[in-house]
């Protein structure tokens, strides 16, 4: 079950402990002194409760410094090879490429599903329990778009095997739901696939007997990784990002 939706309004020192700046009696310290800023004026009791609102950021400084994104956001990052979408794995981590501050968030934020390690690319990051499982539910049929680099040419048939869905993976009951191959030479494709099973596109070019040498997701529903959002840099994502990512590819 999904957390509730995010208080519309919250108390200031409880908002902003739960956005990691500090302890709630911390805050309280801070609005004492004017350091809180909320359309221009400052708020002197953290009892206060202020609107959690998407242009909040824009509205509210903290020690001089504009608000971090409020809860219920969603960001963009891309993912650069070598990183892990894990909050405890040794090793270098996809919440490492954030603020520290934004480790201390409650509710916390989390990957939208996973890439490899070895895979680079579009990845999505959320606090909003209800968004990430809109975005992960079969129901909701986002596409995602990979393009592979393989260690073999492909003998042709890939594309009518992976469209059939009848293809079946090792040690797997349920066979794969159709995918669309396009060739782009004979050892590069672009793969677009509805399910996120472990390792999919790796073991589908394994079970043909081939080897995939790099993997990178370049596109979910119809929302572009953005051209200049260079490897290891993130993004938040505003409602057009949003309404691409659901509406057609
Ligand atoms: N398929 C894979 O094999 N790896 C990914 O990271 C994503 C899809």
């Amino acid at each position: 079950m999904s957390k509730p939706p995010i208080a519309s309004q919250m108390r200031l020192d409880r908002l902003l402990a739960n956005m990691g700046y500090g302890s709630r009696k911390e805050m309280q310290g801070l609005a004492k002194m004017g350091r809180i800023v909320l359309d221009g004026e400052p708020i002197k009791d953290a009892d206060t409760r202020v609107p959690v609102t998407p242009d909040l950021a824009q509205r509210m400084t903290v020690q001089g410094r504009p608000l971090d994104p409020p809860p219920g956001f969603a960001l963009m990052l891309h993912k650069p090879v070598g990183v892990t979408c894990s909050h405890k794995e040794a090793g270098a981590l996809v919440y490492d490429l954030l603020p520290g501050r934004w480790r201390m968030r409650d509710p916390a934020i989390s990957t939208v599903g996973r890439l490899d390690k070895d895979t680079s690319g579009l990845l999505l990051m959320t606090d909003d329990g209800g968004l990430l499982h809109r975005i992960i539910s079969p129901k909701s049929h986002i596409a995602k778009r990979y393009r592979v680099a393989l260690d073999r040419p492909m003998s042709g048939d890939e594309g009518a095997l992976f469209a059939s869905g009848e293809m079946m993976l090792e040690s797997e009951d349920k066979p794969l739901l159709p995918a669309a191959l396009e060739v782009l030479s004979p050892t590069e494709a672009l793969l677009t696939i509805t399910e996120g099973r472990y390792h999919q596109v790796r073991r589908m070019f394994a079970a043909v007997g081939n080897h995939v040498t790099a993997l990178h997701r370049d596109r979910m529903g119809g929302l572009e990784l953005p051209g200049d959002l260079e490897p290891g840099q993130y993004r938040l994502m505003d409602a057009a990002n949003l309404a691409d990512l659901f509406g057609a590819a």
